[in-house]
């Protein structure tokens, strides 16, 4: 049988590449170690809760497992004073992990990370993924809008995951919609190294949920659940939601932003609001109908309530047996695709080439050539500034130095964040172009290789498959078309004739 095992499953110290959701409310204790214990690996679903109940919830889980486990955080939804203590509280309870959902705060990565403790970060686009990345986080989540409970993107799984993968060299997990072995079979092919599971963990006898909620999902049909933004009180504004229909959704409650609050429920002695993101629990009583009874897209998928440990081995197992009968040809699952019978329709990177954009190895070689150039570029230009003849020259030769810095500076950037280690050298240009004494004629020489320049960023822009990369390097091309043009006026002003007149298209 296939092994499931990933690299990320290394970071988590987990056996199967299946994680639960921390679900706010849902995800406590005993469905956390539940999970654990059966190879997965769990977060305690802790938004806006006091420090003294995470740090109780740490220590049952602790007393029912010895395997590592995470905790789920939520900044935009929690008051500042409130979520430094829970941090506080995580970070002395020496947590495994964090996920953060929502916004992306750089700082609170930074803490956990400078604490040892590994930070997951869920996001619903690839740019969110990318500032993410860049923010410090160890691991990803692509939330697809088919998740149950907050939804960040607007985009499905399938096409969010490819798009993640391709932009982030961090192991991906895959949240929305999964709830059996197929879901996390589909989510490795496309490139995820595992799993997020929210609904299919809410519907097991260890989960907090109350028994209302379990059943709704139980009974959920395809194509039920609601996107909306109704239930908004205790999140920031314009939050959407994934739920099961109810008599809140129908509208049967009136205007959900009027000012005044109703009570629909208690949770001990906390009152449960009408219209907020509370969903019943078992410790709650009173009209759990009009509570959100969030569920993912998947919830149609789900016949029955198991234990947590039962739910994840079969989706496991399921997972391999498909891999399997697929006769994949892939010793490992996980970053790099699974393969199966086209290599062209599934490996991202031979379907990259097959649809004819660059593979790594060309772009980070067409990068370094171009980043040469701009730095010799740069070398040039400062020339041309020094040896001036006129103030008016010097100006023009100012922002053609200052242009040729900034896009070096750019494509050394660019070749970072590929994890290619930037060229120091200087492009032969520089010799060539220092080697024609007059000033005016080394600018001339100077506007043949920018010339130069535009045809190859030309050339290479249609096979750029990464749109903020493609951007980058379309206003090179621009800028590089506009100083051809600066200096072109300067050189006929001073009567030379002009060989280079190149257009940004
Ligand atoms: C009942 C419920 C509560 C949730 N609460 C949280 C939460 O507090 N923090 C969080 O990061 N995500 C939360 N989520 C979203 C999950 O992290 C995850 O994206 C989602 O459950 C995946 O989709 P699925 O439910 O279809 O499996 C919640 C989801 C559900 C169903």
């Amino acid at each position: 049988m296939m092994d499931l095992h990933t690299p990320v499953c290394e970071l988590l110290a987990c056996e199967q590449p299946i994680v639960l959701a921390g679900m706010g409310g849902v995800a406590r204790s005993e469905l956390v170690a539940a999970v654990t214990e059966a190879g997965g690996f769990g977060f305690l679903g802790m938004v806006r809760e006091r420090p003294e109940f995470i740090t109780a919830q740490i220590m049952e889980v602790r007393a029912r497992t010895s395997k590592p486990f995470g905790v789920n955080l939520v900044p935009a939804a929690t008051k500042p004073a409130l979520l430094d203590a829970e941090l506080t509280a995580c970070i002395e309870a020496k947590v495994h992990a964090v996920t953060l959902f929502w916004d992306l705060n750089p700082p609170i990565i930074e803490r956990l990370r400078n604490a040892g403790v590994l930070v997951v970060c869920q996001v619903g686009s690839a740019s969110e993924a990318v500032a993410a990345e860049r923010a410090g986080a160890d691991i990803l989540i692509a939330q697809g809008w088919q998740a149950g409970g907050h939804v960040r993107g607007l985009t499905a799984l399938q096409v969010l995951l490819a798009d993640v993968v391709a932009r982030v060299r961090l192991p991906v997990l895959a949240a929305g919609g999964i709830v059996d072995g197929a879901g996390l079979a589909a989510a490795l092919a496309l490139g995820a190294q595992g799993v997020v599971v929210g609904t299919g963990f809410l519907a097991t006898s260890e989960s907090f949920a109350h028994d209302y909620h379990k059943r709704r999902i139980v009974e959920a049909r395809p194509d039920e659940t609601l996107h909306t933004e109704i239930f908004h009180i205790n999140w920031p504004a314009n939050s959407a939601v994934r739920v099961l229909p109810n008599s809140v959704t129908r509208g049967e409650h009136g205007d959900p932003y009027t000012p005044e609050r109703q009570i629909v429920g208690a949770d001990g002695a906390r009152n449960i609001l009408l219209f907020s993101t509370d969903s019943p629990l078992r410790s709650m009583t009173g009209n759990l109908e009009a509570m959100a009874i969030y569920a993912g897209q998947g919830a149609a998928g789900i016949a029955a309530i198991v234990p947590a440990g039962e739910r994840l081995r079969e989706m496991a197992a399921q997972a391999r047996a498909i891999l399997d009968a697929r006769g994949s040809a892939t010793e490992t699952v996980g970053q790099e695709p699974v393969e199966v019978n086209s290599t062209v329709c599934n490996a991202k990177e031979a379907g990259d080439i097959y649809m004819g954009f660059a593979d790594r190895d060309e772009l980070l070689n067409e990068l370094t050539i171009l980043l040469e150039a701009e730095r010799a570029g740069a070398r040039v230009g400062a020339s041309l500034v020094s040896e001036a003849p006129d103030a008016e020259f010097k100006a023009m030769a100012n922002l053609i130095q200052a242009d040729e810095i900034k896009w070096a500076r750019a494509l050394f950037e660019a070749l970072i964040e590929l994890g290619a280690e930037p060229s120091k050298a200087v492009g032969d240009f520089y010799e060539k172009a220092m080697a024609v004494q007059d000033v005016q004629d080394r600018l001339a020489f100077t506007n043949r290789g920018q010339g130069w320049v535009v045809r190859k960023l030309q050339a290479l822009l249609p096979r750029v498959r990464d749109d903020r990369l493609h951007a980058v390097l379309k206003s090179m091309l621009e800028a590089h078309v506009t100083n051809i043009a600066s200096a072109n006026t300067a050189l006929e002003q001073r009567g030379r004739t002009v060989a280079v007149r190149p257009t940004s298209t």
